[in-house]
């Protein structure tokens, strides 16, 4: 009989995923698309925010990830496919590019 019950748990689990709205897989990969979250550099709402501030040689070097939430489609898509000095690269599916591009781009994040 537990076991039962254990699988009815499981299996009600594994439909609630079914639940979750865009906006919360959105969200949820913005901060967590295997690998450092977006967040982390370009701020929760991608206004884009200062990752760091160093002294090289004397001078004052402020590290900034840019502001992405309103840029196009096409700016945003190129610059995941390419390698940067500073941003990781990520391996992300077609589907998962245009998601996150839904998320910084919607007004219900801003
Ligand atoms: C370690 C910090 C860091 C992380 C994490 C990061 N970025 Fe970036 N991103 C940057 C920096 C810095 C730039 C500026 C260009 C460069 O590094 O070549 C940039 C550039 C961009 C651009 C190009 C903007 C433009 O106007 O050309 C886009 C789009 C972008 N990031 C989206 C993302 C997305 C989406 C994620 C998560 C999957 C992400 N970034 C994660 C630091 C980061």
């Amino acid at each position: 009989m537990r076991i039962i019950f254990v699988v009815f748990l499981l299996l009600s689990f594994v439909k609630a995923e079914d639940f979750i709205t865009k906006m919360e897989y959105a969200k949820m990969l913005y901060s967590n698309p295997r690998g450092i979250g977006c967040n982390k550099c370009h701020g929760e709402q991608g206004n884009g925010e200062i990752i760091a501030k160093y002294k090289n040689k004397g001078k004052k070097i402020v590290l900034k990830a840019p502001s992405i939430n309103s840029i196009s489609f096409s700016v945003f898509d190129q610059a995941l496919k390419k390698t940067h000095k500073v941003m990781p690269t990520y391996f992300l599916t077609e589907n998962e590019i245009e998601i996150l591009y839904f998320y910084v781009t919607s007004e219900a994040n801003k």
